[in-house]
């Protein structure tokens, strides 16, 4: 196999400006920085020589004011609710668009031609299965365990299967590792829920595309044909486009610091797979569910709406709001439509959990509460609604996202290893622990 196209390689952002740091007790320069700029949003500025010049660190938890890495890949405006895919708008793509052709894009930084589409497809597809000996990893785990635990486990393990893969240094095999990961996700988390649920393993097939297969192979069963609905494996596809990346997120993160060290391809996604499953992160549209759950009978939505409102009780309404977006998550904005359509299709406005949701939204939309915070449903709500109305169970849900997220991983890890500025991640900290003191022997301790 070849690689389609090489990576494009971060050619650097641009000097803006200078900044100086000035001590402001006797006015004494004390650092000169200098401002980047990238192509839009905001500049930063650019602290890598201010130990050299002053002695100091910066201190940034969580890094909700630190520029991580350069990146070509996503760009977000979180006050203006924009989402940009290499400079596509996400609505364009949700439109117009399938996910492996988003996944072309996100990778190679266009989208593909007629026949590089073909080739990719006919790439990702002829590696959808897996090493058979992986199948009797399933069967060691429990039935009733997370099937993000079963996913933490498999895909990690996947590195000692796929050796051939896994020299970070070559580009070739950069590129197989990450069609193998592509591939085999929805094989791997479809293999999750079966085991859970004790039916056979499911194939994948060919004939069909990714979302499609996806749904094959979690809901067919051996004894009888099965016809995947086109409207759900439209909704499939679609929640796969608009959770494919979403920049310097925690798990992305966490997979460019894993692979910063020149980590094994299938342990880096592993370590991205653990981070995305709390429910800070990608179990977000579990806790809607299990939020629809409690709330439980449409008589007792305004007590939780006065619940979620009251200062001095800590519930919030799960799947609304954003840390990024301070306007209307595009993404949701996308989804709610998909959302109606496929409760349309499925007969599921009855659903009582359903209408709970759909009420909700109704609700908090027109609620000053809500209004006067910007808070507005976000992916999570109706990713979480149709999975649900698919019949996808709830523990599954962060495995869907896992499986959408993948790309967004490998193409920011991808990018990380052409990018010649790429350091071993390695953060600074301010130690405030003993200074020093001596060793006590245990007969002389308390
Ligand atoms: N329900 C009720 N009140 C809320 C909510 C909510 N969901 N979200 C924020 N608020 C209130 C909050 O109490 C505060 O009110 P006040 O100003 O009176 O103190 C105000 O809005 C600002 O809240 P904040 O915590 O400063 O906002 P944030 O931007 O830091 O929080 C958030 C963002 C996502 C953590 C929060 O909105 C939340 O907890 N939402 C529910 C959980 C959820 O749906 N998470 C999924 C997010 S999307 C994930 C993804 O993109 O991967």
């Amino acid at each position: 196999m070849t690689l389609a196209r090489p990576v494009p390689t971060p050619d650097g952002p641009k000097k803006a400006g200078m900044v100086r740091l000035v001590d402001n007790e006797n006015g004494q320069e004390l650092a000169l920085l200098p401002i980047l700029t990238g192509t839009v949003g905001a500049d930063v500025i650019d602290v890598r020589t201010l130990h050299g010049q002053t002695g100091l660190f910066t201190y940034d938890p969580g890094y909700t004011a630190t520029a991580s890495c350069e990146s070509k890949i996503t760009y977000i405006d979180g006050d203006e609710g924009e989402l940009r895919y290499r400079g596509v708008p996400i609505e364009q793509l949700a439109e117009q668009s399938d996910f492996l052709e988003v996944c072309h894009l996100l990778l190679y930084g266009d989208l593909p031609t007629g026949s590089e589409k073909a080739a990719f497809e006919k790439a990702i597809t002829y590696h959808t299965m897996l090493h058979e000996q992986i199948n009797f990893l399933f069967r060691g785990f429990r039935r009733d365990a997370h099937p993000m635990a079963l996913m933490v486990g498999v895909v990690g393990a996947l590195s000692a299967f796929y050796s051939d893969s896994s020299d970070v240094d070559d580009p070739e095999q950069r590129a197989i590792a990450s069609y193998r990961l592509i591939a085999k996700m929805p094989t791997i988390a479809a293999i999750a829920y079966k085991w859970s649920i004790g039916q056979p393993f499911i194939y994948p097939r060919n004939d069909l595309g990714y979302a499609e297969n996806f749904l094959h192979m979690m809901f067919a069963v051996p004894c009888e044909p099965y016809r995947v609905n086109p409207v759900l494996a439209r909704a499939m596809d679609l929640i796969l486009i608009l959770h494919a990346d979403h920049e310097q997120n925690a798990s992305t993160s966490t997979v460019r610091l894993a692979g910063s060290s020149g980590a094994n391809p299938f342990a880096c996604i592993s370590a991205g797979i653990a981070c995305l499953w709390g429910p800070a992160h990608g179990g977000a549209n579990e806790a809607v569910l299990e939020m629809l759950e409690e709330i439980d009978t449409y008589d007792r939505i305004p007590e939780f709406l006065e619940r979620v409102k009251d200062r001095d009780d800590p519930s919030r309404l799960m799947g609304f709001g954003h840390r990024v977006y301070k306007n209307y998550d595009p993404r949701a904005k996308i989804l709610r439509e998909t959302c109606h359509r496929v409760l349309d299709e499925l007969g599921a406005h009855n659903d009582p959990h359903l209408k709970i949701a759909m009420e909700l939204e109704k609700i908090a939309l027109d609620d000053p509460y809500f209004v006067k915070r910007n808070l507005y449903p976000n992916v999570d709500f109706y990713s979480g609604i149709i999975l649900r109305a698919m019949g996808i169970p709830r523990r599954l849900f962060t495995a869907v996202f896992a499986v959408a997220r993948t790309i967004g991983w490998i193409a920011q890890w991808s990018e990380m290893h052409t990018d010649p500025s790429q350091k071993i991640g390695r953060p600074r900290q301010i130690y405030s622990g003993e200074t020093q003191r001596d060793y006590v022997p245990v007969d002389r301790r308390g």
